[in-house]
Parts: C-alpha cells; structure tokens; sequence
C-alpha cells in the first residue's frame, strides 16, 4: 500500500523532487523560448514569474500534498476532498490523474528519442548520416503517409516505458530516489563537461563562425523591453510552469510521502532554485552557445523559432558535435544521455501519482499499479507515436503540457485561499519548516498569484495574431472582429488560418481530421477520468 512507503532521506526527497522538475524543458524548452523571446529581454519576466508564481506555487502544492497525505490520499483527487466539505472538490483532481497520464504519454517518447540517439551517438550513426533525415525516418515523417507506423521509434519507446515501469515497481526510497541520486548528479556533471567545452572553444577553430561568448551573452543579457511584451510574459509564465512541473499533480503525490511536521518549506524552495540552477545556468549555457559557435546567431534565432530547441537539440547539435573529432561520439552521447536522465526523473513523477490512486482507491499493489500505468502509457503514447506526423504530438502538449497545467493552477490557488483558507493553509506550508517563510507570501499567494495566473490565462485564451496587442484594439474599436494567434487556445479550437476539412480531395485524411479526433481521445480520456472518481468514492461509501 503507498500509505506505508517514505523517502528514505531528506537528501533523495529534494533531488527526486528536482528531479521531477529539471527535465526536457530545462535544456530544450528554456533555450528555444529565450531565443524566441529576444534573449535576455526573457530573463526579466521569467524571473519575476518565478518569484510571484512559481515560488508561491511550489508552496501550495507541497503543502497540498502533506496535508492529503496526513489523510491517507496520494492523488490529487483524495487531497482536493479533504480540502473542504464540498464534494465537488475531488472532481478538481481529474487535472492531477489527466495531465500526469497524457504528458507522460508523449513525454516518455521524446524521453525514447533520447535513449536512441544515445545509442545511435556511440556507434557514429551522426558521422555518416544527416540528423535532418534520420529524425524524419525515425519518426516516420518520410513515409508518404500520416498514418505510417515509425517500428524503430516504436520500439525504443517500449524499452523506454519498460525503464519507466522497473523503475516504479521497486517503489518510492528504492526506485525513485535511487534514480534521482544516480541521474541527478550525472546530468549535472555530463552539463558541466559540456557546457566548458562548448564556451572555450577558441574563434578560428575549424567550423566556429562566432564566439560561443555571443550566445550566451545574447541569453544572459537583461533587455527591459521585454517587460512591456505581453507575448513575452506569457512565453515566462508558460515556461515556469511547465520547468517546475507546477498544475500536474506531481508535486502534490511526492509531497504526499512527508511526514505531517517535516519541513517543506525549504525543501521546496531548494528543488525549485535546484531547477532554475540546471535550467538557467545549464540549460542557457551549452545549446544556444555551441549552436552559436558553428551556426552563428542570426541562424541559431530562426533554427529555435520553426521547431523550438527540439531542432537544435536533436537536428543540429549532432553535425556539430562532429566538429570535435574523436570527441564527437562521447560528447553526443553525454548529451542526449543528459537529456534521458532530465526526462526519465520527471516521466517517473508522472507514473507515482497514476499509482497512487490506484494503491489507494482499489488496495493495488505496487507492481501492478506499476503495469497498469505503463500500459495505459503505451496506449495513450502508441497513438502519439502512429500520428506524430499528422500533429498528435503537439495536441498532446498543447492540451495537457500547456493549458490544463495553467487552468489546474488557477483552480488549485483559489482553492487553497479561499476554500481551505489562507490561515489553515500557511500554517500548512510553515509547519515544521527550517526556514522563516517571508510574511509577503502570505499576501502574494491569496492576491498576487491568482491574478498573475489569470492574466496569463486570459492572455493565452485570446492571444492575438503576431502577438500584436494594440493592433488587436484597434481593430476591435473599430469594429472588426478580434483577430486571434493560430497558437491561442481560441485560434487553436476553431483551426483559426487553416482549412478545417478533415479529408482532402483525393478523399485523404488531414491533420485537421487527426488533430480533432485527437481532443475527441483527450477529453473523453477526462470524462472517463471523472466517471472513474465518481464510482470510486460512491463505493467508499459517505455521501461527499
Ligand atoms: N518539469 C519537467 C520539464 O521541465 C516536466 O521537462
């Protein structure tokens, strides 16, 4: 039963809780949304984003798990029940089990890619082919069709989630922490070796067209104007969210497995500033420097701006590395090796809460709530894997990896203030802590944060074409409509600026067809998650 497991010592809980946190976004994500975003003029929002929102966020969600734990809840649907008479409230936790199973789901893929090009590094696959067409191989982007099966890919995702499933079985202090006290440390020193090979590499060593210097002062460089870019501001607050793996319910199930007066006030302060460590110092360090060296800035801005950091990671940074000689298959091998070890700590996070729930509501054991996560993985995961061409994938994130993290945030932070209420609750987060909490974040977290987080919200929901804030009310004053992003949540429902046809006419499937029966599984994958709760606590019996 999980009520019985514990981190075995503090030390494993702060790295297993950083460790849910440094992940894919902290070396693909960051890098990619600060040169999108002008470089330094990010570095300003996103730090006050963590201060007003992922700090007071890392609070609440610690002490939201403590307090479900002391319950005997290691899910957020017990927790949220136990925050109040309401019995609507468990219901908040369907975003707990939803976005932990749908994120994992694509994330245990690119998680898959990393342990490929892992191999694929070692035995010089990167020396003789060109990145740009393996990865459309690999993913099956050449066969002609949206519908092609990637074997390759789909194999090493197998592998991957069977990692996953091991790994959760053996339990919290045996499984768990012991990957975080393995991977943690490797990925910071495989970050290291990387990051001082990347910045010394001398101008007029063969391939470098910029000092590596350049890149990282364009990442570290304060610009005030991103203060006055909403766009910016929502790009910061989306990657705060999705770097400290706040609005999933993750956090929530480890912080569940502390004891009632046990510290989590500093504990959670330093697995996020642990994050923000890898992410900003690491992270913002070795891609866009190195990818500087070789590429030069100018191209560095357009690779990030089509395919994120995903391009560069995966596409660029192999024929660069070729540059380094004998090197080259060590160091492609530390990197995508650093990724893995980011990835597979934040995929276990994932699995622990879906386990959970099922340890607690149905009395199952470890191993087989273990199964039971990796086959619903490989389920919701094979569909991302078969329709990545024709767009699954990024509905996938979009819908779970972007807005459900936010719209859970915003529901959790209302709860904890005003349903819970603010005295219960910081005395919940100061309880037992090591650390004097500052008074202000009483304040911050009842007023600051869920304003903060509703702006965003908002902002994400109607984000206008270009991201041109003025010439959206303008237009709108003057009587025309308001002219949505493709990438707002809006834009994206309604397939804003593309042809909404699900066929073609040679009577073809489109990725409109896919990308709409991709949220018809999302949202009925919700439903049925409800339904689930529903019968759940019904055959517990109470009438809450
Ligand atoms: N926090 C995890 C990451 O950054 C999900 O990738």
């Amino acid at each position: 039963m999980s009520s019985k497991e514990q981190w075995a010592t503090r030390v494993g809980l702060v790295l297993a809780m950083a460790g849910n946190a440094v992940g894919l976004g902290n070396f693909l994500r960051f890098p990619a949304q600060a040169a999108q975003n002008g470089g330094g003029a990010f570095l300003i929002p996103y730090l006050v984003s963590f201060a007003l929102m992922g700090i007071p966020l890392l609070w609440v969600e610690w002490a939201i798990g403590r307090h479900g734990g002391i319950y005997g809840y290691h899910s957020t649907p017990g927790m949220f029940h136990v925050m109040g008479e309401q019995s609507w409230l468990k219901y908040i936790g369907v975003f707990g089990i939803f976005t932990n199973l749908t994120i994992a789901a694509y994330y245990c893929y690119i998680e898959s890619w990393t342990l490929s090009y892992v191999f694929h590094s070692l035995i010089g696959t990167f020396a003789q082919t060109d990145p740009k067409i393996f990865f459309s191989d690999y993913v099956g982007e050449t066969a002609h069709s949206l519908f092609a099966f990637p074997l390759e890919a789909g194999i090493w995702f197998l592998i991957t989630l069977a990692l996953n499933i091991w790994i959760l079985s053996k339990g919290l202090a045996k499984g768990i922490e012991m990957a975080a006290k393995i991977g943690m440390p490797l990925l910071i020193l495989f970050a290291i070796i990387l990051v001082v090979r990347g910045l010394t590499l001398p101008e007029g060593a063969p391939g470098v067209v910029q000092s590596p210097l350049d890149g990282l002062n364009f990442v570290w460089n304060p610009k005030l104007e991103g203060l006055t870019q909403p766009t910016t501001w929502l790009a910061a607050a989306g990657q705060i969210f999705f770097t400290l793996s706040l609005g999933m319910g993750a956090i929530h199930c480890y912080a569940s497995y502390v004891s009632k007066r046990s510290d989590i006030a500093l504990n959670a302060a330093s697995a996020g500033w642990m994050n923000e460590f890898v992410e900003v110092i690491l992270g913002g360090s070795l891609l866009i420097p190195i990818a500087t060296a070789y590429m030069g800035l100018g191209a560095v801005q357009s690779a990030t701006a089509g395919g994120g950091g995903f391009s560069l990671g995966f596409l660029s940074l192999p024929t660069l590395f070729n540059n380094w000689g004998w090197f080259a298959p060590i160091a492609g091998a530390m990197w995508f090796g650093l990724l893995f070890f980011a990835g597979i700590t934040s995929s276990l996070a994932m699995g622990q809460p879906i386990m959970a729930y099922f340890q607690d509501e149905h009395e199952m054991s470890r191993e087989k709530s273990a199964w039971l996560f990796g086959v619903s993985i490989l389920i919701l995961g094979l569909f991302c894997v078969w329709l990545y061409p024709g767009g699954a994938f990024d509905e996938y994130d979009f819908w779970s990896g972007t807005f459900s993290l936010v719209v859970f945030a915003l529901l959790e932070v209302f709860i904890f203030s005003f349903v819970f209420g603010i005295d219960k609750g910081w005395k919940e987060i100061t309880r037992g802590a090591d650390i004097r909490v500052p008074k202000i974040f009483r304040f911050i977290i009842k007023y600051i944060t869920p304003v903060f987080i509703l702006v965003v919200f908002i902002g994400a929901l109607i984000q206008p074409a270009e991201g041109n804030w003025i010439l959206a009310c303008q237009s709108l004053m003057s009587g025309d409509s308001w002219p949505f992003a493709a990438n707002s949540v809006i834009g994206k429902l309604f397939h804003v600026g593309v042809d909404s046809a699900w066929f073609t006419s040679e009577g073809m499937g489109t990725k409109v067809m896919v990308q709409d029966i991709t949220r018809l599984l999302l949202f009925a994958l919700f439903a049925g998650i409800a339904v689930m709760i529903y019968l759940d606590f019904r055959r517990k019996g109470g009438s809450r």
